[in-house]
């Protein structure tokens, strides 16, 4: 008898979930079947108001036709070509596409296929880039406590989520870390950048004179950090670090992997901050989460370093089967014609006020130690059980998901960051719902 695959899962055991409480998961599962526009389908038949872009990447929402198309149309006409040493014309158009919305001095692209993956091509190029220029000692990276740079072996070194590190033995040699900037004595309850904190980044000049400039090939910072739980860069905090790693020629790469494609009302945080960095690492949004991909995107500056040497060299030693992928190029340029044709970005910038009264108006409900928001995104922190971090938080995930809308959380945060379409009768369907699960929350 066939199986009616939307419905019924013959056997949970094969499938090991990423990032997932398994055995919890497979007792009780949770299935999406459907999707659209706003809306999860869920296998019993329910409608989920999805109050997190699937995994902050569906920033147009679901399903939408021109993505759809694109992916269709693509497969059945170039569905791959090789990656290497040779090319094909929208991987060029999509890459000018990105060029185009990107911050100014910021002119290429060098394609991934997540955002793990990002990371990785930024950090070896700049530790590459530095010895193209005859700075061969500069090898150390910089990140931060609490900072989230996809999973692999680079990206767990620099970022300072000890869960996702602590498993993995002694990651990556040459690798300090800058404080994290969350300061909640200070700053709790802040609507959008908090006042306190732009202190923090001058911890690099104490890194710097404990491993000489000289040392240091890159800091790596989420210009908001999104996975840990949504912390806002502190006013005037990355503009000190760009002076700070200009100063002594450390390449700055921003982390954009949740900013980047309008979360927070521009193209990339870099823009919203007007701070230029020297490399963008991007995925998610890129394509609205419906393909895997990424790209790392570059000042003429680094790329430049490369472009020397016999012209039929190889000039970096880096890239994936999958890079500029055929059907990703497709999603990603029918993505961004999405963006575009419907405004998408300026809409978030427009949603923002809206959307920060409505989290905000959570405040006083039980539980309830802290609110920050800051264009589309938001996060609730609760007061953890005594003894039990993450329970409380993620009983709250089950009874929102049991309520009907979909919201994500880490330790006993609440991270909310809807697609760019929500409506605002959508957003207090969330902020409502959401303030009902937390009154009635142990
Ligand atoms: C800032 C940041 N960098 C990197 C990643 C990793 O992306 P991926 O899961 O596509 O590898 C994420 C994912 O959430 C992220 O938020």
């Amino acid at each position: 008898m066939a199986l009616d695959r939307k419905t019924a899962p013959n056997d949970l055991n094969a499938f090991w979930m990423p990032f997932t409480a398994n055995r919890q998961f497979k007792k009780a599962p949770r299935m999406f079947v459907g999707a659209k526009d706003m809306h999860y389908t869920t296998s019993d038949g329910r409608q989920v108001l999805d109050g997190t872009a699937g995994l902050w990447c569906c920033n147009a929402g679901h399903c939408r036709p021109l993505i759809t198309e694109a992916i269709q149309r693509q497969a059945a006409e170039l569905d791959y070509a090789p990656a290497f040493q040779m090319g094909h014309p929208i991987a060029f158009e999509l890459a000018n596409r990105i060029i185009d919305i990107a911050p100014k001095g910021i002119e290429h692209v060098f394609y991934t296929n997540s955002g793990s993956e990002s990371v990785e091509t930024a950090l070896k190029i700049a530790i590459a880039y530095h010895r193209a220029r005859g700075e061969g000692a500069r090898t150390r990276l910089i990140g931060r406590e609490r900072g989230y740079h996809g999973v692999n072996f680079g990206g767990i070194s620099v970022g300072g989520i000890v869960n996702n590190r602590k498993m993995f033995g002694t990651l990556l040699a040459g690798v300090d870390h800058l404080p994290h900037t969350h300061l909640p004595d200070l700053n709790a309850f802040t609507k959008g950048q908090p006042e306190h904190g732009a202190n923090l980044a001058d911890d690099l000049e104490r890194i710097v004179a404990l491993h000489g400039a000289e040392t240091i090939a890159a800091v790596i910072v989420e210009p908001m950090a999104g996975s840990t739980g949504v912390l806002m860069p502190p006013k005037g905090y990355l503009e000190k670090l760009r002076a700070i790693t200009k100063k002594h020629g450390i390449l700055l790469i921003f982390d954009e992997v949740i900013t980047g494609f309008g979360r927070l009302g521009s193209a990339f945080a870099a823009q919203h901050f007007d701070v230029l960095p020297d490399m963008m690492t991007t995925a998610k949004g890129l394509t609205n989460g419906v393909i895997p991909m990424g790209a790392v995107l570059t000042t003429p500056e680094v790329h430049d370093a490369f472009m020397n040497g016999p012209e039929h060299m190889i000039e970096l030693f880096h890239g994936y089967t999958y890079s500029g992928n055929p059907i990703a190029c497709a999603a990603g340029i029918a993505t961004l014609d999405t963006y575009r044709e419907e405004g998408l970005f300026e809409r978030a910038h427009e949603l923002e006020g809206y959307w920060q009264e409505a989290i905000h108006s959570l405040r006083g409900l039980p539980h309830v130690i802290d609110i920050r928001n800051m264009g589309l995104i938001g996060a609730v922190e609760l007061q953890p059980i005594p003894g039990e971090p993450t329970k409380r938080a993620f009983q709250a995930f089950l009874d929102a998901y049991e309520a009907g809308i979909l919201i994500r959380t880490t330790g006993d945060i609440i991270a909310m960051s809807p697609p760019l379409i929500i409506s605002k009768a959508e957003i207090d369907t969330l902020i409502g719902k959401l303030g009902d699960v937390l009154k009635n929350l142990k």
